[in-house]
């Protein structure tokens, strides 16, 4: 069909925390356009955050159609479709009837801290780490389907029944896809297989034994694929219709794909809601000594799996959206730039946002946030200071623990998302890590990320050179900090930060 028809684009669906956004990219790995649509941030109670999956499902076509639309394209130019997604975001439905049997629970969510501290009785947080490379923790899908299988009514007979399904939003996104309940396909790739529990990390297949401990029928995971084949074809959603969807990642692993990180060593930072290290560590998974994640980078096609190392850090973005609408310090996030230098610095107060606990490399998942070093000197300036600085603090955390596990310095550091834009937490991020912070051109690494995935599975890029020549970079911060103030400020932040800890009771 439409032979004659020459594909010039690969289309991205890049299902995020906060928005779903559909992205047009070129052969040359330029944006050509943009759909985004926001989606509703549901918090039932503290430490509770959820997503409805059927508004996401809606968000994604709209959005589809709002990119096409303004490239003036249609699915006859799209050579392929990848999927990128938030993480660990829990959906469990009825493939009979396409409906969710509750809200998706979303990584940040900490409802699970019971079923964790169970899970690990007396052995422990690091119970499956050698296996699935990571710690107990509220932040994984498996204990959130166990949570979901045991509180809603009638769930887990129909779960035994073999009537529901589980996946991340990727999953989510495929399967509606390719047709929901009339054949939608059931999968989803090793890089958010693996950030569920259930995943063996050498075997690529789903653990019996887990998911017998957490109560888990086999019967709703779905098939683990590549990161980069063809899933299936767009059904349902009439403007796809019969364009291949043969890329899939989480958003973390894309931005790594997307930032050419190919060789061992080579390490990338994303600043979203969250932020997310992610270091290259070649074909074998690398047990951390250091509060790291182990993880599936990538598998493209045929080619082994390649693995990494992970920081994960649970509140950056989100803790700038906290001040703007929980403390309504200022109505649009870039105006904290602003704020932040109305003062020469942070004016001795530190804002450890310890708000779904603490991820890496801490995982204790009873600390709470915390703002110390207080005095009548202080104010709203110091606090949004405070606030971005502690992105770059926790960031250090995070690739002192990569230079600790792998044993080399990192010499500089790629990275992207939203946040970069804000120069001044870009400079203090180079000051506080002594090394240079690098950005790409293209600075959407995520969706570019997908694309590629999706766009080398079906031969309209080659492989990982297309992504080499098509990375350049676009900007550059270097340290200019003295190293005695550096260490000084660290230091006054490692100490903030034990003070948020054992603080649930
Ligand atoms: O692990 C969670 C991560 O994938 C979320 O990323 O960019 O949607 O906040 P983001």
């Amino acid at each position: 069909e439409n032979k004659m028809t020459e594909k010039k684009y690969v289309l991205s669906i890049d299902q995020g925390t906060t928005s779903s956004r559909a992205i047009v990219f070129d052969h040359a790995g330029k944006i050509v356009s943009v759909g985004q649509l926001e989606h509703e941030q549901i918090f039932p109670k503290a430490g509770w955050v959820e997503h409805n999956p059927v508004e996401i499902w809606e968000n994604i076509r709209e959005a589809v159609g709002q990119a096409l639309s303004k490239a003036e394209i249609n699915r006859h130019d799209l050579a392929a479709v990848g999927i990128t997604n938030q993480r660990e975001t829990t959906v469990v439905w009825d493939k009979n009837t396409g409906e969710p049997v509750y809200n998706a629970i979303v990584w940040q969510d900490t409802r699970t801290a019971e079923i964790v501290r169970e899970l690990a009785g007396e052995v422990g947080n690091d119970k499956y780490k050698e296996i699935c490379g990571l710690p107990l923790a509220t932040y994984f899908s498996g204990p959130k389907i166990k949570w979901i299988l045991d509180n809603v009514e009638g769930a887990r007979e129909k779960a035994e029944a073999g009537d529901l399904l589980f996946g991340n939003t990727d999953t989510w996104t495929l399967w509606n896809l390719t047709g929901g309940v009339n054949g939608g396909v059931h999968a989803t790739d090793v890089s958010n297989a693996s950030r569920t529990m259930l995943m063996d990390l050498k075997t690529l297949q789903w653990r019996e034994d887990i998911c017998a401990d957490m109560g888990i029928p086999m019967s709703m995971l779905p098939q683990i694929r590549s990161s980069s084949e063809i899933y299936g074809y767009g059904r349902k959603n009439g403007l796809l219709i019969d364009t291949p969807i043969s890329g899939i990642l989480g958003d973390q692993q894309a931005a790594t794909f997307g930032q050419a990180c190919f060789e061992k060593g080579m390490a990338k930072n994303t600043y979203g809601t969250g932020c997310f290290m992610l270091m290259n560590t070649g074909h074998e998974p690398v047990q951390s000594e250091n509060g790291l994640l182990t993880t599936l980078c990538y598998k493209i096609g045929e080619a082994p799996a390649v693995y990494a190392l992970e920081g994960s850090i649970a509140v950056t973005g989100s803790l700038v959206q906290w001040l703007r609408d929980n403390l309504k310090m200022f109505t649009s996030a870039p105006e904290i730039e602003g704020l932040a230098r109305s003062v020469e610095d942070n004016g001795g107060v530190y804002f450890v946002p310890a708000f779904s606990g603490l991820f890496a490399p801490y995982w204790k998942d009873d600390a709470r946030g915390a703002i110390v070093g207080l005095t009548r000197f202080n104010n709203v300036g110091h606090i949004a200071r405070a606030t971005l600085e502690a992105t770059a603090f926790q960031t250090r955390e995070v690739l002192d623990a990569m230079n600790a596990d792998s044993g080399v310095a990192l010499t500089e550091l790629r990275v992207d998302g939203g946040m970069i834009a804000n120069e001044l937490l870009m400079q203090f991020q180079a000051d506080i890590l002594g090394v240079d912070v690098v950005a790409p051109q293209v600075a959407e690494t995520t969706a570019l990320g997908a694309a590629y995935a999706a766009g080398i599975a079906v031969g309209f890029w080659e492989g990982e050179q297309d992504v080499i020549d098509n990375w350049a970079e676009g900007k550059r911060w270097s340290p200019s900090m003295d190293a005695a103030e550096r260490d000084r400020t660290y230091r006054l932040w490692k100490k903030a930060v034990t003070r948020t800890f054992d603080w649930v009771d």
